[in-house]
């Protein structure tokens, strides 16, 4: 039931009762005597849009969030008309809208409550600006969970707080500290088993408020806009970040290279500074896929120019790394600076295609490079002019990758490090001031970066990362969380910051591995490497101010811990890719926190540091000095400890004993799991053989294998090979099926079993219903048997 609150809102205006309402195709509108109208639109069943104006008719609707490419449709709507309130019925939900008070309420079809408003819509006049403040209150009950909501360094769930989206340039952030560098206003809730998703699409600062301010109202606003918002119903929480995922956009494949161990430093320069690090990785035999160039490599910070001082010839460098097997990853910033005899800045300011202040002159702004322009890159000619000045980068030079930087926008020795709000931006066609403009400044620089680099680079495909990024930034970028900090409680925020990432849409994004301000203790760094390596962007990263942060930085012990993890994540690469491409495909979040495994089990409402890496693999990271182990939760069902492969009951709590060499790793019963050879870099080896570790289940267990030609575009044309194997486990019998989809065709020809946990001694083995002799699948009369990689069925007889 909706509840009335007594409370005064002074100055806030709220709707009337509706006067009339109309139908169009999928969406209703209803007419408040006040003039305000809202718009319902069904574009699910389970996902509804509320789009709220106070003029009384709706300004042009533009979203750069939003996928446009999504398909619509919903099975049934029916919209009703009752006594006192309007009925709009999907096949999944209802929303009933109060005719008094425009309020809103939605029911799943048993009339259970999902989400109702609790003064609901409402705004204040903004004398200042003009346009309104745009509020929301809904109802937050008793046992309600919250999470989501991008980058946030707070405890992964989010009731009780309150938390602001502003995109900043954020130093050394701690933990709690707000804003940050990204704004996605996407939340989950939880209640009773029943998970929902809000999409409050309004670019304008905005904060959400859950449970914070009064304990049972969550509430959300901006400083202008729309009350624009999307509601998606669940149940699972897994169809609430699909379904979110799906309307805001879902990346393409990166190249395999990406997903490696990439090496960064503030700076890495001259050349022969470069060459020593990535010697040095090759010496160590520590597997590395990409070395990063930050601002040093540029002329006087100038972007798209060398330093010829320290890099006389990067043609030839990038050349020589990339027969090592190192891609060359450059830094370019949105600042251009303000100098009549360089080119870029020439040709923005001849094409008028930097961003203005409301009387006319330029914006002008400090960065690294002194003062500087800034092009608007909501103008679609400017991203345009963008995407071509990496020509020479990317043709010629031959960078795989670009890193955008400081792109919130970062502006120096002002005291709101960023642009005035008055500046003008073009935002595709919709004029509007920065305060519009500003959270999507980032998204829309990584945007016009990747249309380059894909131009570019093309029949390969491209890689961009950003700082800055709003909801739909995951359509072209992958990113990292911004300037951390060697400290523990930074490794602890680092792992909230992935699974909250990966849980609102942009998965693709890992933290600067041992923290980029201040230097890391040896156990600290490895304690991060060991976690980092479960991330889906893998990057170690420093100011480069305090000391050395190379692998080998930190003696012998720690060497070794690293090649082992860095080694572990290139033998789990096909497992990595099998994970992005279900987030490519179905939106599914590669990291998933244990609320997300089981939301039923209450246990896992509050818990931070476990996480499931893929489908099948718990990690949890140690993030303490001197542990000889840890307490953890292991969510239900049975796992096998990786490292000892012993099997163990879940939903529970319970003491995990680990070396400094280890951390827990469990994985799920019945998995099988790919590897690869361990490579120094991908592509180093020609892959011979596909090895699986099947962890024996008494019952039945689904896996996947993604690959394709690891580079370029050839999967969207079905060549790329999809792999199930269903594994079913009896007594004394373990079947595995393999079923294939798409027409590549791996280049190994067999593949290499490893059974874990088998309860029985083999004593018979079929291929496609053939008995085979031991020798002719190499079996060891222990554990392993290869097979041709075509099998259909395996069929194990003990
Ligand atoms: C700030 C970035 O966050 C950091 O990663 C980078 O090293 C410096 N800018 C210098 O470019």
């Amino acid at each position: 039931m909706i509840i009335n609150t007594e409370l005064e809102y002074k100055g806030d205006l709220f709707p009337s009762k509706i006067v009339s309402y109309t139908q169009e195709v999928d969406s209703i509108f209803f007419n408040t005597d006040n003039n305000v109208i809202l718009k319902v639109t069904v574009l699910r069943d389970s996902m509804i849009r509320f789009r709220f104006t106070t003029k009384g008719y709706f300004s042009n609707d533009f979203s750069y969030a939003i996928d446009k490419s999504q398909s619509h449709g919903y099975n049934n709507l029916e919209v009703s008309e009752e006594k006192d309130h309007f009925k709009i019925k999907t096949s999944k939900v209802s929303v009933i809208v109060q005719k008094h008070d425009l309020r809103v309420g939605i029911y799943d079809l048993d009339g259970k409550t999902i989400l109702e408003d609790e003064i609901g819509f409402h705004w204040e006049e903004n004398y200042e600006y003009g346009g309104n403040i745009v509020k929301m209150s809904k109802v937050s009950r008793d046992g309600e969970s919250f999470y989501g909501l991008g980058d946030k360094a707070t405890h992964l769930n989010l009731k009780g707080k309150r938390l602001e989206n502003w995109a900043t340039d954020q130093y050394a952030f701690s933990k709690d500290q707000e804003p940050l560098y990204k704004v996605v206003p996407f939340y989950i809730g939880l209640h009773d088993d029943v998970s929902y998703g809000v999409f409050f699409d309004n670019t304008f600062r905005s904060y959400f408020d859950f449970a914070h301010e009064r304990k049972n109202v969550t509430s959300f606003w901006a400083d202008g806009g729309e009350m624009n918002y999307y509601f998606i119903y669940g149940p699972k929480m897994s169809d609430v970040v699909k379904t979110y995922t799906h309307l805001t956009g879902k990346p393409e494949l990166p190249p395999l290279w990406t997903l490696g161990y990439h090496q960064c430093k503030w700076s890495y320069y001259p050349e022969s500074k470069v060459k020593e690090i990535t010697g040095k990785f090759r010496e160590l035999q520590i597997p590395c896929d990409a070395i990063y160039l930050d601002i040093d490599y540029m002329e006087g910070f100038r972007c798209f120019t060398w330093s010829k001082e320290y890099f006389p010839d990067p043609k030839r460098m990038v050349a020589e790394l990339a027969k090592d097997g190192f891609k060359t990853v450059v830094i370019i910033d949105p600042g251009i600076k303000i100098d009549k005899d360089y080119w870029v800045y020439k040709e923005g300011l001849e094409k008028d295609y930097f961003c203005k202040r409301a009387d006319g002159p330029y914006m002008k702004g400090k960065v690294w490079p002194g003062d500087c322009n800034f092009p608007d890159y909501t103008n679609p000619e400017v991203r345009e002019w963008w995407a071509g000045l990496f020509k020479e980068l990317v043709s010629e030079i031959g960078v795989k990758g670009v890193w955008n930087d400081m792109n919130e926008p970062a502006v120096m020795e002002v005291p709101t490090k960023t642009f005035p709000l008055d500046v003008r931006h073009n935002y595709d066609g919709n004029n509007c001031s920065h305060r519009k403009a500003h959270n999507v400044y980032g998204t829309q620089m990584a945007r016009a970066t990747y249309e380059g680099i894909k131009r570019f680079a093309y029949p390969k495909r491209p890689f961009v990362i950003t700082r800055s990024a709003y909801s739909g930034a995951q359509r072209y970028t992958s990113s990292w969380t911004g300037d951390n900090v060697a400290t523990w409680e930074h490794l602890w925020i680092a792992n909230i910051q992935m699974q909250r990432m990966s849980m609102s849409g942009m998965g693709f994004t890992g933290s600067d591995i041992g923290g980029f301000a201040e230097q890391p203790s040896a156990e600290l760094y490895a304690r991060w490497i060991q976690l980092g390596v479960f991330h889906p962007f893998c990057r170690t990263h420093s100011s480069g101010h305090h000391g050395e942060q190379e692998p080998w930085s930190f003696g012998d012990e720690v060497i070794d811990i690293t090649r082992k993890f860095v080694e572990l994540r290139y033998q789990l690469l096909p497992y990595l890719y099998t994970m992005f491409w279900q987030y490519v495909n179905d939106g599914v979040p590669m990291l998933k926190p244990l609320v997300y495994f089981d939301q039923e089990d209450k246990q896992t409402h509050y818990r931070t540091d476990e996480f499931i890496f893929g489908n099948q693999i718990l990690v949890c990271p140690i993030l303490e000095p001197n542990a000889l182990g840890r307490r953890m939760y292991l969510p239900q069902g049975n796992w096998y400890n990786y490292w000892t492969q012993e099997v163990v009951k879940g939903k529970r709590e319970l003491w995990v004993a680990t070396d400094f060499d280890q951390i827990p790793l469990f994985v799920k019963e019945g998995a099988i799991i790919p590897k690869y050879p361990i490579q120094q870099y991908v592509g180093e080896l020609e892959i011979v053989d596909l090895s699986l570790e099947v962890f024996y289940k008494l019952g039945k267990e689904k896996s996947h294998v993604y690959e394709d030609a690891q580079d370029g575009y050839d999967y969207n044309k079905g060549r790329y090979s999809y792999k199930t194997f269903s594994l079913n486990g009896k007594d004394k019998e373990l079947i595995i099926q393999q079923h294939k989809e798409g027409d590549f065709e791996t280049l190994y020809k067999t593949i290499k079993i490893s059974l874990i946990g088998l309860p029985f001694k083999i004593k018979e083995i079929e291929i496609d219903n053939e008995k085979v002799s031991f020798e002719s699948v190499s079996y060891d009369g222990n554990c392993c048997i290869t097979v041709d990689k075509d099998f259909t069925e395996l069929h194990l007889i003990g």
